[in-house]
């Protein structure tokens, strides 16, 4: 595969088609047992502004594998918290660390830390994307279906972070895209504008109120919370606007007989997916969840130059 050594991955775009399909093959490699790339000495940062299981965990089992280190840059033990300026932080935690992984709200403070620092910066959640979880997401396709191009995956619910990551991985990665949301509750114009670009006349990318349209026919219904890390209060508000935006068997059984259902998790159940569709035969969300490890670990591979 081409090396990413040294670059970042703030957002999905970052990658070409190839390179991202390069990524998913090593993900493949590595969890089929077929390469260990190894690391012994390099150390990434977590920088996580917000709580995270899956992400956290993961980056670091993925380390602790290779024969690295992690190190927790948690903001309430670091002067992160106190409002050292990030500019500041970037510099000297380019210094001491090979990699890092940051989690937070605004993607410009993702941005103005890549700007500051020479290592590999990898986006770990932002308001705006989620590039870390879609990589997982199209593995976990690709093990279902044996391959991505032509496929049709459906995102029923809150136009968010999750939703853009993975409208450019799917335009990218040749899948089309539905995203199926209450009105307001859209992806951004923009994020729709580049992942229609990227796709180019290899697939659609379609936004529409209707899940049940959206759902036809299918490969893959995915879903995410109504409401997002730090959006808790709106929750209420949200809840009878988003009611008809959830997994369900009713949804199951519009989309194609073989379709996967999946969920980036943490999930709510009753909210956006039944207990039965993500405990269905249907579901692959404990694969999906797995797949983060080693998508990261291929990308961390990749990023450290051991590939
Ligand atoms: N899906 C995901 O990113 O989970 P965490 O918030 O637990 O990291
Ligand atoms: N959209 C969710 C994803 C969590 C992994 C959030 O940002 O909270």
């Amino acid at each position: 595969m081409n090396s990413l050594t040294g670059r970042d991955l703030l957002t999905l775009n970052d990658l070409s088609s190839d390179e991202l399909t390069g990524l998913l093959d090593l993900a493949a490699k590595l969890k089929a047992g077929e390469v260990a790339p190894q690391c012994p000495g390099k150390v990434l940062g977590l920088l996580f502004s917000k709580a995270s299981t899956r992400t956290r965990v993961s980056f670091s089992v993925a380390m602790y594998q290779m024969g690295g280190q992690i190190v927790d840059l948690n903001p309430s033990v670091t002067q992160v918290g106190r409002g050292e300026p990030l500019v500041d932080t970037a510099r000297v935690l380019d210094r001491y660390v090979d990699a890092i992984a940051i989690r937070t709200f605004e993607q410009s403070d993702l941005q103005t830390f890549a700007d500051c620092a020479e290592i590999p910066v990898i986006n770990a959640l932002t308001d705006l994307a989620h590039p870390c979880q879609t990589l997982a997401d199209l593995q976990t396709m690709h093990e279902a279906f044996g391959q991505l191009a032509g496929l049709t995956l459906t995102y029923i619910g809150d136009g968010n972070n999750v939703a853009h990551s993975l409208m450019l991985g799917c335009a990218l990665a040749g899948v089309h895209v539905r995203i199926a949301t209450p009105e307001n509750f859209e992806p951004l114009p923009e994020i729709t504008e580049l992942a229609k670009q990227l796709a180019g006349d290899r697939s659609d990318v379609v936004l529409t109120p209707d899940v049940k349209a959206a759902s036809e026919g299918a490969h893959a219904l995915y879903t995410d919370v109504w409401a997002s890390m730090g959006q808790e209060t709106e929750a209420d508000d949200r809840a009878p606007i988003f009611a008809d935006y959830q997994i369900n068997d009713k949804l199951i059984g519009l989309a194609d007989p073989e379709s996967i259902v999946l969920h980036c998790l943490p999930a709510h159940r009753g909210e956006e997916i039944t207990e039965a569709a993500m405990e269905g035969s249907h579901s692959r969300i404990w694969d999906q969840a797995e797949n983060r490890m080693h998508a990261q670990k291929a990308l961390l591979a990749s990023l450290l130059g051991l590939v």
